[in-house]
């Protein structure tokens, strides 16, 4: 595929061994070079459709598998199925899979190649932009059991990341900004000066492709220093978790009508709120990054949604402890932290305050 030349490659550390990100302008022909008999592709059905004539040209003779990427192919129940054609495929432990395709074939594959035969090796091709900014490193596979999002999971990187680009071309606007949605985040995490800066370039993420490709760059080199840190996410990593909490919740609450990245971006806003509530941020500061925020999940503010589905997933997020909610809350002086929120009468009213102005404001 035609792609920007982006000649670089990151390493990141991890208890299974190291792995890097390859950025390059033609994924097709390095997933050529792997071994036809020993690896086992696992293809997000419209990437399929969109570039088959790549597909054709590349890799026609290696095994396929299809996955149609909706939240719901990512459900406990659905994980059989693929294990199953894996099987009928003749896939054996010392078989490579390959994902090609976003965080739902991502976070199938990668679980399916943690449990397969008590683990198997997997090399990813991230087709989405929350794929090759956020998702592509760190190591986690995460599975829905129902309505509960995400819980079910393993630490599993993968052996490489072969990073194109080009691929980007043809998403849909909701899946750019799905996309930059978690890129904000990573720049919140890093420091408020590198989101405000972020968030001035929001419009030009979105229409100056170089631009958007220093972002990709950019995010992943400070994710890299989180995931190094705590791979296990036992505590400095907790902070990745900003705008997830709320963001599940209204993934939930939505039944999945919002893009992950899109309801992260609503969970940040969410998140600052209760900052400001709590006066570790100004009015100021919420009203000035709130309009960036919104900009990127304006299409998605009116989906309805269901306030009773919303405070239970929230109860039930698997990083509360006792009976306290775990927010990652942003401080103007000072970094991000996790911050224990009773869901008192208090903090609904923020929530309810929240919802009630966020279509309007
Ligand atoms: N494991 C992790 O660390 C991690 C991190 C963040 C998010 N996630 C998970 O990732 C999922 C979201 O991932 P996503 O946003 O990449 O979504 P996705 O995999 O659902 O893809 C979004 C849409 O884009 C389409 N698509 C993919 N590549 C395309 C391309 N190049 N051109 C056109 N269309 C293309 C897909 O078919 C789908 O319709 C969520 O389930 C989320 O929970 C996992
Ligand atoms: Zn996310």
């Amino acid at each position: 595929m035609v792609g920007l030349p982006v000649p670089d490659r990151l390493s990141i550390k991890s208890y299974k061994g190291d792995y890097s990100v390859e950025f390059t302008s033609d994924a097709f022909a390095a997933v050529q070079t792997l071994p036809v008999d020993k690896t086992q592709l696992i293809v997000d059905q419209k990437v399929f459709d969109l570039y088959r004539a790549h597909f054709e040209k590349y890799l026609a003779d290696f095994k396929k598998v299809f996955i149609n990427a909706e939240e719901a192919e990512k459900d406990i129940d659905q994980i059989s199925k693929y294990v199953r054609v894996l099987s009928a495929n003749g896939v054996k432990i010392d078989h490579t899979l390959v994902a090609v395709g976003g965080g739902i074939t991502q976070d199938i594959t990668c679980f399916l190649a943690a449990t397969m035969f008590r683990g198997m090796s997997w090399i990813f091709v991230p087709t989405t932009l929350l794929a090759q900014a956020d998702s592509c490193i760190g190591s986690k596979s995460s599975i829905n059991v129902g309505s509960l999002k995400n819980l079910l999971g393993t630490f599993t990187p993968p052996r490489q990341i072969f990073l194109d680009v080009g691929f980007l071309r043809t998403l849909e606007a909701k899946d750019i900004a799905s996309g930059t949605g978690e890129i904000l985040k990573v720049h919140m995490i890093k420091g408020i000066e590198y989101f405000e800066r972020a968030i001035v370039d929001l419009h030009a993420m979105k229409t100056d492709f170089q631009v958007l490709q220093n972002y990709i760059a950019a995010s992943l080199r400070y994710k890299k220093e989180l995931i190094e840190l705590d791979e296990m996410d036992k505590g400095p990593r907790n902070v990745m978790n900003y705008g997830h909490s709320f963001g599940h919740a209204i993934e939930s609450a939505t039944s999945f009508g919002i893009p992950h990245g899109i309801a992260v971006t609503m969970g940040m806003d969410m998140a600052n709120y209760q900052s400001m509530k709590m006066g570790r941020i100004t009015e100021a500061d919420f009203f000035k990054w709130h309009t960036a925020l919104r900009e990127n999940y304006r299409d998605f503010e009116n989906v309805p949604l269901d306030r009773g589905i919303f405070s239970s997933s929230l109860k039930k997020d698997k990083k509360n402890t006792g009976s306290l909610l775990s927010l990652i809350l942003v401080r103007r002086q000072g970094p991000i932290e996790k911050i224990g929120v009773a869901p008192d009468a208090e903090f609904q009213k923020n929530c309810d305050e929240f919802f009630a102005g966020f279509k309007n404001r």
